[in-house]
């Protein structure tokens, strides 16, 4: 079998960097997978590693949880793709709703940008207002409506608009700074146009930063005062932080929920819901437009369905399974560095972490900044020689899959130990 190294240059040739999406390229170049099962993934090269990317925060229960393939193996027996309904869809948006209240209606759709885009498109034709407001550092996918001071691979390569995007476009995206509610009421005081807020609750794409005591309070209240759609985009945190997420985690009701990554456990599968009239503005009945050929694809439905049934049965082990991991993960790394006399920060929630090498505490974009790059990719590097994976991005979040065992755990925090020590060179 071919090795990495061979394999990334003959993808050069023929897909552009290499990489089908930009934060999977790291130097030199990054490791070809072979297969992955539970929380270890293994590659062409005879190497492998525990995952703490998890697909970027999907396997919230590992890859390939038995329940999930076999449901998914059963529904290929049926067929693929019918673009005609099926009984599972309606079972799918139930259970959703079920476990997210505030969705009261949903479309499933493939991705978690087509989930964002159609929740902005949506506040817009509900409220009959043209921008929106999103904060800075915050990912809300790859189109033109949010990629504007995005995080993840964006903020990673430092490209605060994409070229090709349309000013007409980016100039209705109005930015503000995480965890700062003043900026927000200011901005608000000024602007008599904005259809929609949209925010990650917990941000998960500029490593991770978590939201102030009051901030998603006042998000809630400012934007019901002024007749705004408020958008919570959960494609990271839906059914991670809780059954229900950050918006039952932190018991706040936002109009519009966007839902992707966990919902699929590692299929194409995102869905947006909330309050029926503003779902009920979707075409055909109403005049948003929405479509695609592969929404609903039964597939992905079935994957969605039984990642949903496996974790709500699961609920009583899973959450408290995922915390007590993360934490005693946390602990241990955080009393490494400072045994070592590095400085650093970490902040950390429920099954998510990320380490910062800075002395001030990381709040928002500008913070996040701050830490040194140069001690992260050495981490990164070190913790990969070590047989652990996390994201290659200061901009990403390690998290945490239920697949992790003691053991994992432990030897994890020995691949920290020898990164962080690589990290002090
Ligand atoms: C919070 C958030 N929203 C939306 C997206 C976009 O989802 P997708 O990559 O499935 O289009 C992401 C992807 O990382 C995300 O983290």
């Amino acid at each position: 079998m071919a090795n990495s190294k061979d394999l990334f240059t003959r993808a050069k040739k023929i897909i552009p960097s290499g990489i089908n999406s930009p934060v999977r390229y790291y130097d030199p170049y990054p490791f070809f997978v072979k297969k992955a099962k539970g929380g270890t993934m293994w590659d062409v090269d005879g190497n492998h590693y525990l995952d703490y990317c998890n697909a970027y925060g999907a396997l919230l229960l590992g890859h390939r949880r038995k329940e999930i393939i076999a449901d998914v193996t059963k529904q290929m027996d049926k067929g693929t793709l019918y673009c005609a309904p099926t009984e599972i869809e309606v079972s799918l948006s139930e259970s959703i709703s079920g476990n997210f209240p505030s969705m009261k209606k949903i479309r499933l759709v493939n991705t978690g940008s087509e989930a964002t885009m159609t929740a902005i498109r949506l506040a817009r034709g509900f409220t009959k207002k043209k921008k929106i407001i999103k904060f800075e550092g915050c990912y809300h996918g790859a189109h033109d409506y949010v990629l504007v001071e995005a995080g993840s691979g964006a903020a990673h390569i430092g490209m605060s608009v994409s070229e090709g995007s349309l000013d007409e476009v980016s100039q209705n995206t109005l930015v503000v700074q995480y965890n700062n509610s003043q900026e927000l009421q200011s901005l608000l005081e000024k602007e008599n146009d904005i259809a929609a807020v949209i925010v990650e609750p917990v941000l998960a794409n500029m490593g991770l930063v978590l939201p102030e005591k009051n901030f998603l309070n006042d998000l809630r209240k400012m934007t019901a005062e002024k007749n705004i759609v408020l958008i919570f985009d959960e494609v990271v945190t839906g059914f991670r932080m809780s059954p229900g997420g950050a918006q039952k985690y932190f018991s706040i009701t936002p109009d519009i929920t966007t839902l992707g990554k966990a919902l699929g456990n590692g299929f194409p599968i995102a869905a947006v819901g909330g309050k029926s009239e503003i779902m009920d503005m979707l075409s055909p009945e109403g005049k948003v437009y929405q479509a695609s050929t592969y929404a609903g694809n039964p597939i992905s439905v079935s994957a969605g369905l039984s990642s949903v049934k496996t974790m709500n049965k699961l609920k009583t082990k899973l959450y408290p399974k995922l915390e007590k991991n993360c934490a005693k993960l946390v602990s241990a790394i955080h009393d490494l560095a400072s045994d070592m006399k590095i400085p650093h920060q970490i902040n950390s929630i429920s099954s998510m972490f990320q380490i910062f090498f800075t002395d001030e505490s990381v709040v928002n974009y500008s913070s996040a900044k701050k830490a040194d790059m140069i001690k992260f990719k050495k981490l990164f590097e070190a913790l990969l020689k070590n047989g652990v994976f996390i994201a290659p991005s200061q901009f990403e979040t390690v998290f945490l899959s239920y697949a992790h065992s003691k053991d994992d755990i432990t030897e994890t925090i020995t691949a920290y130990e020898k990164a962080l020590r690589a990290v002090k060179q």
